[in-house]
């Protein structure tokens, strides 16, 4: 792309890094060679703010524990606000290591053993074992699949409301994609509202949003959302710091916010920050955003490349086009393989490794997650790979 200044083109060699993606596939796919469209993060460098402040904080050469310096959460506020127009209060801003630290945190301090736990599967498979983990019980409220596109069946959800004490609501969704519109997040706070149910919010990623569609952040619906929420955002998928382990559990009830931070310190004791990972995330909320704003144009290229290629060569092959996120779906649906014989598939006759939709629930079986934040030429290489192998199949 001839306006972009930031190479995303440029390979960088991740192997040997102990990297999950490359130095880690083997014990997933059995194999190091494939060609690696798994796991949410990306194959970019970050922004160069960002290395300079890890390279700064690294030649101290003492790593003890951290405080937070003043203008941290400030930074993170103001990047909320610009973002998502929600006005952040620095003291409501809980660090826990990532989202799902903060997830077990929450279910430990809002519920009790055998409390139902509501989900919206194909969803962000960790939820649910995050829940059985911890002695509580799976409700699933299936999203519904239709044209292409997954919406929420609302029917289901009142119902399964009454049944839950917590709701973990992944907006905008992973894997789906969907940025959830206004009036649907106004219909999810209504029956929650209804039915005295705690929202967790996992909002990881909302600042992957491709225009036209705008993120709403459940806190900012209403009164009573900001009061009955728990909203979890992180610098990690914005700008590839997820090794950094920094996230921002944003609490705005006082007496919920005392109860999480009470747990975190003496029950869980998982409130040090990593100690680059502070100056990390500060310097990308208060210089990222040019190389944000960049990301977003190659990664939404590379969507509208896999798009247009698979319409083209494969089109038994689908993209769920994602209106949010970098780890859209393929519909493989139309190839007649079972969810195990897709995976397979893919790893013997393509040589790549995707996470199989039917890891994230009920829902999920006729897909397959890609990771598109990746160099084009990879995703090239995979297009041709896949229809190589699908004409060796005729
Ligand atoms: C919806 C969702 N929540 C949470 C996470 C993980 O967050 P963390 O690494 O901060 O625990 C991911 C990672 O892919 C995700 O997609």
């Amino acid at each position: 792309m001839t306006d972009m200044k930031i190479d995303f083109d440029r390979i960088i060699e991740r192997k040997n890094t102990n990297c999950v993606k490359y130095d880690g596939m083997a014990a997933s796919f059995g194999s190091n060679d494939l060609l690696p469209l798994w796991v949410a993060d990306m194959d970019f460098a970050v922004p160069e703010e960002v290395s300079a402040a890890v390279a700064k904080r690294a030649e101290h050469p003492i790593y003890g524990y951290n405080t937070f310096p003043e203008g941290y959460y400030e930074a993170f506020a103001a990047w909320e606000k610009k973002r998502h127009g929600w006005d952040v209060a620095p003291e409501w801003v809980c660090h826990t290591p990532g989202v799902l630290a903060a997830l077990s945190n929450a279910i430990l301090a809002f519920t009790e053993k055998g409390d139902g736990i509501l989900i919206q599967p194909p969803v962000y498979f960790p939820f649910k074992s995050t829940i059985e983990a911890l002695d509580r019980k799976v409700i699933n409220n299936q999203l519904i699949y239709k044209d292409g596109c997954f919406t929420m069946d609302f029917d289901g959800l009142e119902e399964k409301a009454r049944q839950a004490k917590l709701f973990i609501f992944c907006s905008p969704h992973n894997p789906s994609g969907r940025v959830w519109t206004r009036e649907e997040l106004k219909r999810v706070e209504e029956i929650c509202r209804k039915n005295d149910l705690l929202v967790f919010s996992d909002e990881i990623h909302s600042d992957i949003v491709y225009a036209p569609h705008q993120h709403t952040v459940f806190a900012q619906l209403s009164d009573w959302a900001r009061e009955h929420s728990i909203v979890a955002m992180a610098p990690s998928k914005t700008f590839n710091i997820a090794g950094l382990e920094m996230s921002h559990i944003t609490i705005p009830n006082d007496a919920m916010r005392t109860r999480y931070q009470y747990l975190l310190r003496c029950g869980l004791h998982a409130e040090n920050a990593n100690a680059c990972g502070i100056p990390a995330a500060q310097a990308a909320y208060e210089h990222g955003e040019e190389w944000y704003q960049q990301l977003l144009q190659y990664l939404q290229a590379n969507i509208d490349y896999i798009d247009a290629a698979l319409k083209e060569q494969i089109p038994q092959v689908r993209l769920v086009r994602p209106e949010a996120t970098y780890i859209p779906l393929l519909d493989m649906g139309a190839l007649g393989m079972t969810s195990d014989g897709l995976k397979d598939f893919l790893i013997r006759e393509v040589g790549a490794a995707l996470n199989a939709g039917s890891a994230f629930g009920p829902g999920g079986e006729q897909f397959m997650r890609i990771n598109v934040a990746t160099q084009r030429v990879r995703l090239e290489t995979f297009v041709t790979r896949l229809r190589e192998a699908l004409d060796r199949r005729k």
